[in-house]
C-alpha cells in the first residue's frame, strides 16, 4: 500500500513510519512527504530517506480553496491508497476529503472527543485530566471529530508540564499509529457510522 504523510513539525511519528515500513511485512510503503511549511525536521527527514516532498503554504494562496486544491493535487500525483495526517497543523479542506476523505488517518494528542485542536495537550494538563493520551482516527469534515480506530491512555502526573506531558504522549502516539497503519495497510477497514472495524 501507498502511504503519503502530511506534517508540520519534527516528524518524530513520521520517522516511526519510515522505521517500521523499513520491514516489507508492514505492507506499506511511503512514497511522498507533504508539509505546510518549510524547514521543519519532518521535511529533513524525508530528504534523509529519499523521499519526494512537497510544500504547500497558505499564504502563497490567494484563498483556502486554492491551498486545499493544490494539496489535493500534489497528494494525488502520488497515488497513495492511504493519508497519514502526523502533526498536521492544518484543517484539511472540502476537496481534499472528496479526494481522500475515507483513507485518511489523523493523530491526535488527547483522548477524542475530549480536547480536540490545536493544543490538546496543553488543554487535558489545564483542566486538570488525571489521564489523557492520544486517538488515532479517520479524517472528517469536523476538526478532530472523525470515527475513532485506537486510543492509547497517558497518566498525567503532578510534575507535569505541557512537553514533558507531551513527549510522553508520543512515545505512545508514536507507537499506536505505527500498529494502525500497518493493520489497515495489511487488512483494509470498513467503516459503518462511526464504527471502524479492520478484519
Ligand atoms: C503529535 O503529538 C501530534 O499528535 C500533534 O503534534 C505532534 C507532532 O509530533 N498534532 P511529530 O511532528 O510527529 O514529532
Amino acid at each position: 500500500k501507498r502511504l503519503v504523510v502530511l506534517v508540520s513539525g519534527s516528524g518524530t511519528n513520521l520517522q516511526a513510519l519510515l522505521d517500521a515500513a523499513a520491514d516489507p511485512a508492514f505492507g506499506a510503503e511511503i512514497v511522498a512527504v507533504g508539509a505546510d511549511r518549510d524547514n521543519i525536521v519532518g521535511l529533513e527527514r524525508a530528504q534523509k530517506a529519499g523521499l519526494p516532498t512537497f510544500v504547500c503554504r497558505v499564504k502563497d494562496f490567494d484563498t483556502r480553496a486554492d491551498w486545499d486544491r493544490e494539496l489535493t493535487e500534489a497528494t494525488a500525483a502520488y497515488a497513495p491508497d492511504l493519508v497519514v495526517s502526523a502533526g498536521f497543523m492544518k484543517i484539511l479542506g472540502k476537496e481534499f476529503l472528496a479526494r481522500f476523505g475515507g483513507c485518511t488517518v489523523n493523530t491526535h494528542p488527547a483522548l477524542l472527543p475530549s480536547f480536540p485542536g490545536a493544543h490538546g495537550v496543553r488543554d487535558a494538563l489545564a483542566y486538570g485530566a488525571k489521564v489523557t493520551g492520544c486517538t488515532v482516527h479517520f479524517v472528517d469534515d469536523g476538526v478532530d471529530t472523525g470515527p475513532i480506530i485506537a486510543q492509547g491512555v497517558v497518566e498525567v502526573l503532578d510534575e507535569d508540564d505541557e512537553s514533558a506531558l507531551h513527549e510522553r504522549i508520543k512515545e505512545v502516539e508514536r507507537r499506536l499509529l505505527v500498529e494502525v497503519v500497518g493493520r489497515l495497510a495489511r487488512y483494509g477497514h470498513r467503516i459503518e457510522g462511526r464504527k471502524v472495524s479492520i478484519p
